[in-house]
């Protein structure tokens, strides 16, 4: 196989649509690093939180971040990336409930996104990344030779959602998932600040009905092309 120089992929599309699966698989097959940029976000929520910064006051937040450090880890065995907020390993702790409930404010405040999209583009300056998230493809890799937007019914999306979190959470219902994934999605693609939107030239995965098995060799499929394989 002839060797060739490795790309940025970039993934976007609403929450819940099996973003992270498709490109941890992908980044696998291709021996490629995952990158979750979401992730960031939800570190800086939590730094948010912990700190107990007031999102209106706007001088206190932009310190903030001042002293805030994100490393990502990529740990292929685990199927996972580890994400370190000043050197403590948060991975599990921002997938809780009270991130998810209020990183799409934080995700929509200009100081943020630029603190955030400095640190992914340079991640992904010696190529090599599958990254995921909303404005991969439109802001952070606009060069990427391979774009692909995600979507999936929203009921599948609230199954999928729920499976996942009532794993952690038993307790939790059907309405507070489908609740939480219809505001996140209001507000990720109405705000003023890079919203969510498919890059022009973005590829359609509508996953509804796929099986992941389907959708990689889909992709796979677009990536050799884009490489010319
Ligand atoms: O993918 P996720 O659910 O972990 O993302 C958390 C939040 O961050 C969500 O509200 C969308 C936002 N986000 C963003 O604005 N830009 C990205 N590149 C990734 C996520």
């Amino acid at each position: 196989m002839e060797t060739h120089k490795k790309i940025n992929i970039a993934i976007d599309g609403y929450s819940s649509c099996g973003k992270s699966t498709i490109a941890k698989g992908l980044a696998k097959v291709l021996g490629y690093t995952y990158i979750d940029s979401g992730a960031m976000y939800r570190a800086i929520t939590l730094y948010f939180i912990e700190q107990g910064i007031d999102l209106a006051d706007k001088a206190r937040m932009q310190e903030a971040l001042q002293h805030i450090q994100i490393r990502m880890e990529n740990r292929p065995e685990l199927l996972q990336s580890l994400v370190y907020l000043n050197g403590r390993d948060v991975s599990a702790r921002i997938r809780d409930l009270d991130i998810a409930n209020v990183v799409s404010e934080v995700a929509a405040i200009r100081e943020v996104r630029t603190f955030a999209v400095a640190l992914q583009q340079a991640m992904g300056r010696q190529g090599g990344v599958v990254m995921d998230g909303r404005d991969v493809g439109t802001v952070i890799f606009p060069d990427a030779p391979l774009k692909i937007f995600m979507t999936a019914s929203e009921e599948v999306r609230v199954q999928r959602r729920y499976l996942e979190m009532s794993a952690a959470r038993p307790d939790i219902t059907m309405e507070e998932v489908r609740d939480n994934i219809r505001h996140r999605d209001h507000i990720d693609t109405t705000r003023e600040q890079d919203p969510l939107t498919k890059a022009a030239d973005a590829l359609v995965l509508d996953n509804s009905h796929m099986t992941r098995e389907q959708q990689l060799e889909l992709v796979l499929q677009w990536y050799r092309k884009v490489v010319g394989q």
